[in-house]
């Protein structure tokens, strides 16, 4: 399916609406460029199933942001690894097997790991100033 975004709030109306298709244990991979979007559609996400009480920053400093939420949500960002193994060494599996929901920023990085597991695809593209959302 094929979304037509114009502005940042189409993009979290979008997210909602995904995120109604979401449930315990499954894994959203998230691609697209820098900026395209990926931080604000897992905003969309985290609204939903919180009802509007966390919001969702962006994992800059830390691979993986939690939110208390039911089922519990991890947002991951991949982006600054430099190695699969720092994945392996903060327990990388053990979320991606959990009861949790995980959605995943720059999946690319992390081939190997993500190769045995299954997983939802998400993904952002820019076109002139809106993005072309595509979900699995
Ligand atoms: N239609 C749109 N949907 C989402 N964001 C948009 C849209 N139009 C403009 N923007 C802007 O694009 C930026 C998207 O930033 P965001 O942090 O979500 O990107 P990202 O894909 O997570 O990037 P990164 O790879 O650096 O983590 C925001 O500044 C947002 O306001
Ligand atoms: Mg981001």
């Amino acid at each position: 399916m094929e979304y037509l975004s114009k502005s940042q709030n189409d993009t979290i109306k979008i997210a909602k609406l995904y995120a109604k298709t979401l449930k315990s244990g499954d894994i959203v991979l998230l691609k697209g460029d820098l900026g395209a979007g990926k931080t604000v559609f897992t905003k969309g996400i985290v609204e939903h199933f919180s009802k509007g009480k966390e919001d969702a920053v962006s994992p800059t400093f830390t691979i993986v942001n939690q939110y208390n939420t039911d089922p519990t949500l991890y947002h991951f960002d991949f982006y600054r690894i430099n190695s699969e193994d720092e994945l392996i060494a903060i327990g990388i599996e053990e979320y991606l097997y959990s009861d949790a929901i995980c959605i995943i920023e720059w999946p690319e990085r992390a081939p190997n790991i993500l190769r045995s597991v299954i997983t939802k695809t998400v993904d952002i593209t820019k076109q002139g100033g809106n993005r072309i959302i595509t979900v699995q």
